[in-house]
């Protein structure tokens, strides 16, 4: 069976017992109402769960969701995971052996010996016998459903509706099971007060065919043998590692990181546990299961020996547009040493997960706009450090707005230089005009805040704009926290140059003609120049625009 099968099989499974658990509750809420209400419930409850169907539906899921979770644990190259999954494992690995009791009293008891199951009956032994137990219960089944609902989230967050929807689903979450535990204290008081009554709990147990003692004694035997089976199970996993760790005996890779960090990683565990191992801050939002792509990894050495990507890994590096040498971490498990470079932030949010865009470094047409401002050095030096921090942050706020606005991306702020990308989400048009735009905006803005802060400047503020328009590589650059997504390439290179060209026409604004062409606007009004430029052939043809703001649209 492959992984996309065995993945398909175990969201079944998962889905089903969600269902179950999800109506399982709703009915308990229905003890708000009254015991008989509960029951009516109950009836249809059965009839759905204990018809054929749905009991091969929901042992066939139970069966299915614990094989593959102890199979999958099996599989797990480390234990070494993030807290969340810790919780989701542990609380998934409780569950059998917590539920044991309550499925064997009600679901195994109305099989092997005929006894009815009611609410009043139930209820009773929960409530009114063994309120321990009724903890117990109601404890097994907030668990259940917190493993169900941590489930749902991790596979849901990263679709495009979720943050919309999240809100309202986190209301569900927390209201349906309040509901079915007030449902269950109503209940409870209801069969209380029952009870009371001569005879009334006599009556309830000869008529729902209640255990009688050789039978419980059965029943706890069944329970015992589950329980030890179970636990069996899981040590018989865990012993299986432990051997198949041993087997593999010491050998290890290297897996080496940016910066000549090195793993040595037992083999047969993927480079995602091997970065994890290591302590490496690695992207995994969906938890290395193959969903988000978001711990892709350009192997920069050692590709030739990895076995090729399976079918489901396809399809998720297909669908980011992954170059041949990009693999999916948590999916890879390289048998010799190996070069890796991780192409996402590890802080990135699970709705950018899927977004087939350039943080992995690629080739795009764009334009590149640099800004500076005019005579700053000697405007600082007169001044208090204060206020040139205070100057240069409103300058920053403005330019950046105006860029924002335009739909650029302002991504880097140095010293009193501004770099910004258009384009990387359009069409190189779009981008040209848009980069455009910001000039404009830029330069109004700029013109608006040294007429208010005239009383603090010697001499006006003035700003000159470069902007160029053609290849450039695109990618999220940088280490540890300052990772922000920027460009290089001559394209980078002309439009710095033609910002400085500024300086020499004595205007805001010199763009290239290529830019002009994209764009679409007409420069016939506007003088032409020609730049030469080192290491390049030809010089570029420049138009200059004195006012940014006169630049026609
Ligand atoms: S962690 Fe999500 S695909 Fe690898």
């Amino acid at each position: 069976m492959s992984t996309v099968d065995v993945r398909r099989l175990r969201l079944a499974a998962s889905f089903v017992l969600l269902t179950y658990l999800a109506l399982h509750l709703g009915n308990h809420a229905l003890g708000l109402v009254s015991l008989d209400t509960m029951e009516a419930g109950r009836w249809w409850f059965t009839a759905l769960w204990r018809s054929t169907l749905g009991t091969l539906a929901l042992y066939g899921a139970f069966t299915v969701h614990g094989v593959l979770a102890l199979w999958l644990l099996y599989r797990r190259g480390s234990l070494r995971m993030p807290a969340w999954e810790v919780v989701q494992y542990g609380l998934g690995l409780a569950l059998p052996a917590l539920l044991a009791i309550h499925v064997v009293a009600t679901r195994i008891a109305w099989w092997r010996v005929g006894a009815d199951d009611p609410y009043a009956r139930i209820v009773l032994g929960l409530w009114v016998v063994g309120p321990p137990r009724g903890m117990w219960q109601a404890t097994t089944l907030a668990i259940a459903w917190l493993h169900g609902c941590i489930g749902l989230h991790y596979w849901l967050r990263f679709r495009p509706w979720y943050p919309r929807a999240a809100p309202w689903l986190l209301g569900v979450a927390l209201l349906l099971p309040a509901l079915a535990l007030l449902g269950f204290v109503s209940a409870g008081r209801e069969v209380a007060a029952l009870a009371r009554a001569p005879g009334w709990v006599e009556t309830l147990l000869r008529e729902t065919h209640a255990p009688r003692p050789a039978e419980a004694t059965m029943l706890v035997a069944i329970r015992q043998s589950f329980l030890n089976a179970y636990l069996a199970a899981l040590v018989g996993v865990l012993v299986a590692r432990g051997i198949r760790r041993i087997a593999r005996g010491r050998a290890a890779v290297r897996v080496t990181y940016p910066h000549g960090r090195v793993v040595a990683a037992p083999r047969g565990l993927t480079i995602l546990e091997a970065s994890r191992l290591g302590g490496i801050p690695h992207a995994s939002v969906c938890g290395g299961r193959g969903r988000c792509s978001t711990c892709r990894v350009r192997v920069v050495n050692g590709l030739a020996d990895l076995s090729l990507p399976h079918e489901a890994e396809r399809r998720v590096l297909a669908r980011v547009g992954a170059a041949p040498d990009v693999r999916l971490a948590c999916q890879t498990r390289p048998v010799s040493d190996i070069a890796v470079l991780p192409l996402v932030v590890p802080s990135i949010e699970p709705g950018d997960a899927m977004t087939p865009d350039a943080r992995q470094g690629r080739e795009r047409e764009l334009a590149v706009l640099f800004a500076d401002l005019r005579g700053f050095t000697r405007m600082a030096e007169n001044k208090l450090p204060y206020d040139v921090v205070f100057v240069l942050n409103r300058y920053f706020a403005t330019v950046g707005a105006a860029i924002t606005g335009a739909g650029g991306i302002a991504n880097q702020f140095t010293g009193d230089g501004v770099m910004a990308l258009f384009g990387v989400d359009a069409e190189p048009a779009a981008g040209c005009r848009q980069a455009l735009a910001a000039a404009r905006a830029m330069a109004e803005g700029v013109a608006a805040l040294s007429h208010e802060l005239a009383p603090e400047l010697a001499t006006p503020m003035r700003i000159g704009i470069g902007v160029h328009t053609g290849p450039a590589v695109v990618g999220w650059m940088g280490w540890g926290e300052s990772f922000y997504l920027t460009a290089v390439g001559d394209t980078v290179h002309v439009a710095a140059r033609l910002e400085q060209a500024t300086k020499d026409y004595d205007c805001e604004l010199v763009i290239s003609e290529d830019v002009a062409a994209r764009a679409g606007v007409d420069t016939a009004s506007l003088p032409r120049h020609e730049i030469a430029l080192r290491n390049r052939a030809r010089p570029v043809v420049v138009r200059v625009v004195k006012r940014a703001a006169d630049l026609p649209t």
